[in-house]
């Protein structure tokens, strides 16, 4: 009997890049999808960018973009780095579409006619400058507790404190660094309660993982509160049918962000989205974080009850990725980018190593860098791709890539292999990936030792048809493993499946075996993974000093002015300061450093060497020859790449939004600014 499953990964926002600890779940409910598919079962795999909210609203506006040119931006930096890790989606789509808007109207108007949604007054903290309510993400001030200053509305970064955003000291908002007001504002809050007894339903249904279910009994017996899905405008969302500016939280609209991408699938594809998703056929999984399960396990399916739609069948909860046993961390390198490690490691060696890592429960998961490093060139390639990279050349090279038969002893070999595909299809079907790469390197183990007692490498000199059936056995047994990590290798999986020139494998396929046939000219499979390279990556992800551009940190202040006004600075202050016209002689990019341009700099006889953090925003070749301003008795600087000596002045708020200030011709270099 095969199965229909509908499955989805959490939605990621849009007002960020991807980076290694998102895909820890990007590739955990890949290997599920691609394992149910090469199972036979029908499954397609949802996901979409989570694109609404004041995070991307105040990100668009310190870009001087709108909302939609950011999302769109967003959206295909996403694809692309998904793509590049082989996340298989069958459809990735936006939660800004008009699938989302219908959807998320209906299931608010049926919510609303249950009589499960009420009208509360609140008070808010209101930025009177920007005219915007203020999220306690966007208040800053110092902490109640331990007085660190420079803390968020919420918690204390540095003494872990949670408080209400009113009880900071000196708070400022985020966005003007004005003391926020507090106003009062009408808010729409969906009544959890009312789904209590058929949310416990749902849990004794089974849900949840089992070291979930404490966590959600926690839960309840703190009791169920009323939940805010209403956002004052301005605000990046849907407006609420009925009001004029009044907007669905965006944690209302993303889950059913996975039903739109479903519909948006259904209705490209000639399916019926209606049937599909509440017929019942199917089977429905979401994969998410640790930190979203309260949206996730309470609210999305009392909402869909409420709407009376379809529930969920399973909630699977994965933990955080620490690096080297600690948070992910910028200024050690380890919050490492997607793009970034693709600029210098193979995507299948993270696949192997977060699967070997995987065991289907909510603990966190260590990408612990040595072991990284060691645990791939051991087993992927040392024990498997080592297999057919042995052997795979020799027969072709030597014996006419012609595959002979096996004897009784690679029969016995291929059974043992053959013997371990029902435990291993129980162990990823429970998520437990770990354990499939811990089963699958013993049975390479078994292979490897086979291959050493009948060394056809010198039995080919004497007996080259026994040579024959050996290398027969070897690569059919690399063609048994490589279909069990098929899930988790499919790059990898491809080439074998060229090299033996055989269609596209199954787990149907594990017991079928390949005899007196040609095979192709053997692939390159895999690196071993080169330490200088991981190194490098960590020290692409530190970050760099950035002489000439403000540092862009997350929220940045939107008022007419960029930042607030420094503190006040006399005429003396000021005088200190020598600002030079320059001219730039030379500008180059700097290895290990992408937002990094060297610039040599003419001062009218002096040379100067500067670092500039402009790379995303000036190529050098159009800089060779302009004339810009330079703070000239800068005291020199010493950075990884070399000395700063100096800093070229200018505006904006980083990434690709930098300006030079420039001057015109006629302008000496070395003439001083006053
Ligand atoms: O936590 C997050 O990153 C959210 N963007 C996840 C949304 S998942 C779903 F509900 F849309
Ligand atoms: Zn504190």
């Amino acid at each position: 009997m095969t199965r229909k499953i509908l499955v989805t990964s959490a939605l990621p926002y849009a007002n960020g890049p991807i980076h290694i600890g998102h895909l820890v779940e990007y590739i955990q409910t890949d290997i599920w999808v691609r394992f149910q598919k090469l199972c036979g079962n029908t499954c397609h795999y949802f996901c979409a960018d989570d694109t609404h909210g004041t995070p991307v609203m105040i990100r668009a506006k310190n870009e001087g973009i709108g909302p939609e040119q950011l999302i769109e931006r967003m959206y295909g930096e996403h694809l692309r780095d998904f793509q590049a890790f082989q996340i298989a989606f069958d459809n990735y789509y936006t939660t800004h579409s008009p699938e989302n808007r219908q959807l998320s109207e209906g299931i608010y108007n049926r919510a609303s006619a249950a009589g499960s949604i009420v009208e509360k007054k609140i008070l808010q903290a209101y930025d009177e400058q920007e005219k915007m309510w203020l999220p306690d993400r966007y208040i800053k001030g110092t902490c109640p507790r331990c007085k660190a200053e420079n803390q968020y509305g919420d918690s204390c970064d540095v003494c872990g404190a949670h408080y209400q955003a009113s009880e900071l000291i000196d708070a400022v908002s985020a966005v003007s660094g004005q003391p926020p007001v507090m106003k009062e504002s009408t808010h729409f809050f969906f009544r959890l309660s009312d789904y209590a007894d058929r949310l416990r339903e749902l849990f004794t249904a089974g849900y949840v993982q089992n070291t979930v279910q404490n966590k959600l009994d926690e839960w309840f017996s703190a009791g169920l509160k009323d939940w805010d899905i209403s956002r004052d405008g301005p605000y990046f969302g849907f407006l609420i049918p009925g009001q004029t500016d009044k907007y669905f939280y965006v944690w209302l609209d993303a889950p059913i962000g996975y039903m739109a991408s479903c519909k948006n699938y259904c209705d490209r594809s000639g399916m019926d989205f209606e049937t599909v998703w509440n017929g019942g056929e199917y089977e429905i999984c979401h994969f998410i974080g640790k930190d979203i399960m309260y949206f996730h396990a309470l609210f999305w399916p009392a909402l869909l009850m409420a709407a009376n739609i379809r529930r969920p069948d399973k909630l699977f909860v994965h933990g955080f990725l620490t690096v080297n046993g600690q948070k992910m961390s910028k200024s050690k390198g380890t919050f490492v980018m997607a793009r970034t490690y693709l600029n210098h490691l193979d995507p299948e060696y993270l696949r192997y190593y977060y699967a070997s890592k995987l065991s289907g429960d909510v603990g966190d998961i260590d990408l612990s860098i040595d072991d990284f490093v060691n645990r791939v060139n051991a087993e992927l390639v040392g024990k498997l791709a080592n297999l057919a990279s042995r052997c795979g050349p020799m027969l072709t090279a030597r014996l006419g890539g012609m595959l002979g038969r096996l004897d009784d002893a690679g029969k016995n070999l291929l059974n043992t292999l053959v013997a371990a595909k029902q435990d291993i299809i129980a162990d990823y079907e429970k998520l437990d990936y770990a354990s499939v790469i811990r089963r699958v390197a013993a049975l390479a183990d078994i292979c490897n030792k086979y291959t050493e007692d009948n060394q056809p490498w010198s039995m080919i000199k004497t007996d080259a048809e026994k040579a024959r059936v050996t290398l027969t056995t070897i690569l059919n047994a690399t063609k048994v493993l490589t279909i069990y990590l098929k899930p988790v290798l499919p790059v990898f999986a491809e080439k074998i499946e060229k090299f033996l020139d055989i269609q596209p494998q199954t787990f149907a396929d594990v017991e079928t075996v390949l005899e007196s046939r040609p095979i192709k000219q053997f692939i390159r499979l895999v690196e071993r993974i080169e330490k200088e390279k991981v190194d490098a990556m960590i020290d692409e992800s530190k970050p760099v000093e950035q002489p000439a551009a403000p540092a862009q940190t997350q929220p940045t202040p939107a008022s007419v002015l960029d930042e607030p006004l420094a503190a006040e600075c006399t005429i003396e202050d000021f005088a200190k300061v020598d600002l030079r016209i320059a001219r730039i002689v030379k500008a180059s990019a700097v290895e290990g450093a992408d937002k990094l341009l060297a610039l040599e700099l003419d001062l009218g006889g002096i040379t100067r060497s500067v670092f500039a953090g402009i790379a995303k925003a000036y190529k050098p070749e159009d800089l060779v020859g302009r004339l810009v301003v330079c703070v000239a008795n800068l005291k020199p600087r010493k950075m990884r790449f070399g000395l700063s000596e100096g800093m070229v002045c200018a505006s904006g708020t980083g990434g690709d939004q930098i300006f030079l200030l420039t001057v015109d011709n006629g302008a000496k270099p070395g003439q001083r600014i006053h």
